[in-house]
C-alpha cells in the first residue's frame, strides 16, 4: 500500500519555550542520527517565546550536547506562522510547547503537523522533555539521553509514514 505522504525531504521544526536548550538540541540530535540512518531530512528550531531571540544555544546545553559529540550551532528565533507552511512536521518538546503551538495554528491542516516528541520514545516513560534552564549538569544529561531515544522513535514513524 501507498505511504500516505510522498515527499524527498521532509521539514521538521522543533520548539521549545525559549529555543536556547532543548529544541536547538533536538535539532541537532535528530539531525545527525537522521543522517546516520539515511532519512532525506531539513530541521530548524524555534522559541514560544522571544525572549532569546538571536541568542546562542545556552552554554551549558552546548557544552552537554558538546561532550557527547554534537555540536549546536543555532540562534535562537521565535515561532512565526508561516513555519505552518515551511514545515511538515512541528515537534513540541512539552504539553505546554504543544497546546501554544496548537493556539497559534489556525487550520486543521497546521494542527496536524503538531507532534510531541514524547510521542516517540522508545525506552524512555516520559511524558515530556523536562526543562533543564533551572537545572544543574544532569539534567542537561538528560535532555540529550531523552533526545536520542526520541528521535529513534520519531524516524522509525517517519521512514513508516512518509515515502523518502
Ligand atoms: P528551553 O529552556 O525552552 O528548553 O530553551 C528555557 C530557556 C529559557 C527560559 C526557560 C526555559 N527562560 O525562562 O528564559
Amino acid at each position: 500500500m501507498e505511504k500516505p505522504h510522498q515527499i524527498t525531504k521532509i521539514r521538521l521544526l522543533f520548539v521549545c519555550l525559549g529555543n536556547i536548550c532543548r529544541s536547538p538540541a533536538a535539532e541537532t540530535v535528530f539531525a545527525k542520527l537522521a543522517s546516520h540512518s539515511k532519512l532525506g531530512v531539513e530541521v530548524d528550531s524555534a522559541g514560544i517565546s522571544s525572549w532569546h531571540k538571536g541568542e546562542k544555544a545556552d552554554r551549558r546545553m552546548r557544552d552537554a550536547a558538546q561532550r557527547r559529540g554534537y555540536q549546536i550551532t543555532s540562534i535562537s528565533r521565535p515561532v512565526v506562522k508561516s513555519d505552518f507552511s515551511q514545515f511538515d512536521l512541528i515537534v513540541a518538546m512539552d504539553n505546554e510547547n504543544f497546546r501554544d503551538l496548537m493556539s497559534i495554528a489556525s487550520t486543521d491542516e497546521e494542527r496536524n503537523k503538531i507532534v510531541r516528541m514524547a510521542d516517540f520514545f522508545v525506552k524512555y516513560r516520559y511524558d515530556h522533555i523536562p526543562d533543564p534552564y533551572y537545572g544543574d549538569a544532569d539534567d542537561f544529561n538528560l535532555v540529550i539521553d531523552l533526545l536520542e531515544d526520541a528521535s529513534q522513535g520519531l524516524i522509525a514513524h517517519l521512514k513508516k509514514n512518509f515515502s523518502l
